[in-house]
């Protein structure tokens, strides 16, 4: 018997960071946060569940996965199987059109789009939080990918997670803003998420200090993103992803995600808003910086940035939808 479902979904960028767990075997995140999905990149991932397979089979981007990949997969395909009761492997294939693993989001938009093709493939019809929960399995940003536009995912309180389900506070289509994104290195970073996570979590003196402070950004973030108050959010975002940073630079040893185009770009970014265009930073795992602006004000930030010394590429992205399924 053969299964199949087909499932896209696109990345999304933390405005709000979550960095830290507060359960690791449930990959529960120790801060709430807040993020934007995006329209013009996707990961379209198919699943089929087939009992001619010696064993599940992943191929993503046309290679097989990683073992570290791998094991994610398999975490969520499990919990599928667990779920409906079927119980022969699966074949993956996954592809995104942007980078892997550079900073830029595409476990969260593999995991989501995973989470809801091998559940369609099993002839499951799961509702928002089991899909929230099963996403999460792979990565712990990937819930938020399920919906469009500006998401909120609650850290929640409850031990399982039950509580930490993603809720759209605007479609994209209500949100006035774009995203502009300068590349400024390639390749898949030095250091993890996850991994990062946890030595910051271990080792920053800092750490207890961030997940406050985040605490209270949220609080205010939320407010403004209710509002669509953009100057409001703006210095709240960059605030924020600098606060994450600097908590991740003071473990030990530091965990520094930045190059010297990096730092180039916020030079930049500061001179131009000082020149009085408006729009704030913000960063990932990863070297690359994404301006956060109103969408008229994209085309002038994307030539400014464009122009900096070592910036690869510059793309303008607008909000996009939530995960779609196709059979
Ligand atoms: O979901 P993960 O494990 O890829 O972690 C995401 C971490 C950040 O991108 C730095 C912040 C966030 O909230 O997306």
């Amino acid at each position: 018997m053969t299964r199949s479902a087909l499932a896209v979904a696109r990345p999304n960028i933390a405005l709000i960071k979550y960095w830290g767990k507060r359960d690791r075997d449930r990959n529960l995140p120790a801060t709430g946060s807040l993020s934007l999905t995006l329209s013009g990149m996707s990961t379209r991932t198919r699943v089929t569940f087939r009992d001619d397979l010696p064993q599940d089979h992943l191929v993503l981007d046309g290679q097989l996965a990683s073992p570290e990949a791998h094991a994610r997969v398999i975490r969520v395909l499990d919990q599928v199987r667990r779920l409906s009761g079927i119980t022969t492997p699966a074949e993956v294939f996954s592809d995104n059109d942007f980078p892997t693993a550079a900073g830029l989001a595409s476990s969260a938009s593999g995991m989501a789009a995973l989470a809801v093709a091998a559940s369609r493939a099993a002839g499951l019809d799961l509702d928002l939080g089991t899909l929230a929960g099963l996403a999460r399995m792979g990565s712990g940003s990937a819930p938020r990918s399920l919906l469009g536009g500006l998401v909120w995912l609650p850290r929640g309180e409850d031990p399982e997670g039950l509580d930490c389900v993603p809720q759209c506070l605007h479609p994209p289509e209500e949100v006035p803003w774009g995203l502009v994104m300068a590349w400024t290195g390639r390749g898949p970073k030095a250091v993890g998420s996850t991994d990062g996570m946890e030595h910051t979590r271990l080792s920053s003196p800092y750490y207890d200090a961030w997940l406050d402070q985040s605490r209270r950004d949220l609080e205010q973030a939320l407010v403004h993103a209710r509002a669509l108050d953009l100057s409001a959010l703006g210095p709240l975002v960059e605030a924020n992803a600098f606060a994450m940073h600097a908590c991740a630079l003071a473990a030990r040893p530091p965990l520094r995600y930045w190059n010297g185009t990096t730092l180039a770009v916020m030079d930049q970014v500061l001179v131009l808003r000082r020149s009085g265009l408006r729009g704030w930073m913000t960063i990932d795992a990863g070297p690359h910086v994404k301006v956060l602006c109103p969408r008229e004000d994209a085309e002038t930030w994307a030539e400014a940035l464009a122009r900096v010394p070592g910036v690869l590429e510059v793309r303008q992205e607008v909000p996009g939808p939530g995960v779609e399924a196709a059979p």
